[in-house]
């Protein structure tokens, strides 16, 4: 009885006394500086219209590349189809801020066109290199259990994937992988940055929490997530509010006494159009941005930015955006041949998304059965969070192959329906059925 006693005391006395030996910058044991550290870059679009996800990328690559990350250990997969694109008043430039620098010069690009798929993106994450062998430059993370690696993915998103110009990348695949390269000690700590919309669907309920891997999400599981900074001679959107933000930040700060808890704070009160989310290892926010960003000093010239939020539209709305605005400039103009051009885009458009609800009540009525109005209400409009995987993949990759009107994966108004098919999965209604009823509505 007293022995115990007597040792429940010490115990007292030494958790006490451990407590305050802890000094404040108690992480710093997980600075570890003689790792290497990886970047991986990706926007997963195409298009000019998606021209803010390959100048969020470009401008990503100049902050790990001017904070001393050297080039072998930065890989970037982006299209490349904006700089030069036959819209761009400005060939071989490309921005991501009003009046900003040209962004695009200097960057290295490994994978470009077809080789922006999830296959190769999973395969170059994981340090798969005899796969990618012929492929862009071959290049792969090469990392081991010292290395810290930053992953930063821009693009279109829907609940449950990440969109590239041709094909999805699933949350269970993505999220396998990284349980993978835990497993093989592939990394010490893994930073990822995540710019889509209801981007929080690829990691909340999937995420391990003790890994060393940090998701941050520009949205949550349900929301979009905004462009930013329209361009008026170039008529499409500079930039994504959530990228342009953290990388804002980055270029201000000093990353070597910056948390990430830091930035995330700050940057969630800017984007305050979606919330910024965290999912995964919370203690790696006590990390300096500097383990991942890179340890050296930064000191070109950071040029005033605008206020990002002013002009923010969700990412569905950008197509339509555009188009009222640039016909709005012909009626200014007087120039008849172009507002009927732009109305007739506009039209398009509108008409583009009436089919997409068409056709998505089409397939809840026969799903959920004619007359139940109740349960189609709850189909179309609810708002659940994704656990059956296997029956979304397989609907929504139906979907993509058989429905062409849904134009999917680029279409991001009819990606914001797919939450309909998480409705009806998570009923749920089985996978045939739903299977059915796109049949016979898509076919
Ligand atoms: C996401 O944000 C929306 C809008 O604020 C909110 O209604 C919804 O509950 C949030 N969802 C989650 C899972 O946090
Ligand atoms: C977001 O912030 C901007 C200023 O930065 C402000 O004009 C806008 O009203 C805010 N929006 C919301 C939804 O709070
Ligand atoms: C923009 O609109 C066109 C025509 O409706 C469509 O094909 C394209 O997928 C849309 N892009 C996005 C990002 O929604």
């Amino acid at each position: 009885m007293t022995t115990r006693m007597w040792s429940g005391a010490v115990l007292v006395i030494f958790s006490v006394t451990v407590t305050f030996a802890i000094p404040p910058d108690y992480q710093l044991p997980k600075l570890k500086k003689d790792g290497k550290q990886w970047a991986l870059l990706v926007a997963g679009s195409n298009g000019w219209g998606n021209y803010r996800h390959q100048a969020d990328v470009c401008h990503a690559y100049h902050i790990v590349r001017s904070h001393g990350i050297p080039e072998e250990q930065i890989i970037v997969m982006m299209y490349d189809d904006i700089a030069y694109n036959a819209e761009n008043p400005y060939p071989g430039e490309i921005i991501n801020q009003p009046g900003g620098e040209n962004v695009y010069k200097g960057v290295t690009i490994d994978y470009k066109g077809k080789d922006v798929n999830p296959k190769t993106f999973l395969d170059v994450l994981q340090g798969k290199e005899e796969n990618v062998k012929g492929v862009g430059s071959g290049k792969v993370i090469k990392s081991n259990s010292e290395d810290n690696v930053f992953v930063n993915f821009v693009d279109h998103g829907a609940p449950g994937l990440i969109a590239f110009p041709d094909q999805f990348l699933h949350a269970m695949d993505l999220n396998i992988a990284l349980d993978r390269m835990h497993d093989n000690k592939q990394f010490h700590q893994l930073l990822f940055y995540l710019e889509t919309c209801e981007s929080g669907s690829m990691f909340s309920s999937l995420i391990q929490k003790d890994y060393n891997i940090l998701a941050v999400t520009a949205a949550n599981s349900t929301q979009s997530s905004y462009a930013c900074y329209f361009d008026k001679k170039r008529q499409t959107y500079l930039g994504d509010l959530f990228s342009v933000n953290w990388m804002q930040n980055s270029d201000k700060r000093n990353l070597n006494s910056e948390t990430i808890e830091e930035q995330f704070q700050i940057v969630r009160k800017e984007t305050n159009q979606s919330h910024v989310m965290e999912y995964g290892d919370l203690e790696m926010n006590l990390l300096m941005l500097s383990t991942f960003l890179g340890y050296e000093q930064d000191n070109h010239i950071v040029l005033d930015a605008p206020n990002p939020n002013l002009d923010a539209v969700p990412s569905e709305d950008v197509n339509i955006t555009i188009q009222r605005y640039v016909y709005r400039m012909a009626k200014a103009e007087n120039n008849e041949q172009e507002m009927a051009e732009s109305l007739d885009r506009i039209n398009a458009i509108m008409k583009k998304r009436e089919e997409t609800d068409i056709t998505m009540k089409h397939i809840v009525s026969l799903v959920a059965g004619d007359n139940n109005f109740r349960e189609q209400d709850q189909m179309l409009m609810g708002e659940n969070n994704l656990y059956r995987h296997d029956c979304y993949v397989t609907v929504v990759e139906y979907l993509k192959d058989k429905c062409d009107r849904l134009d999917l994966p680029s279409n991001r108004y009819s990606l914001k329906h797919l939450r309909i098919m998480v409705n009806l999965c998570e009923r749920p209604y089985s996978t045939d059925a739903i299977i059915s009823a796109i049949d016979k509505v898509c076919l």
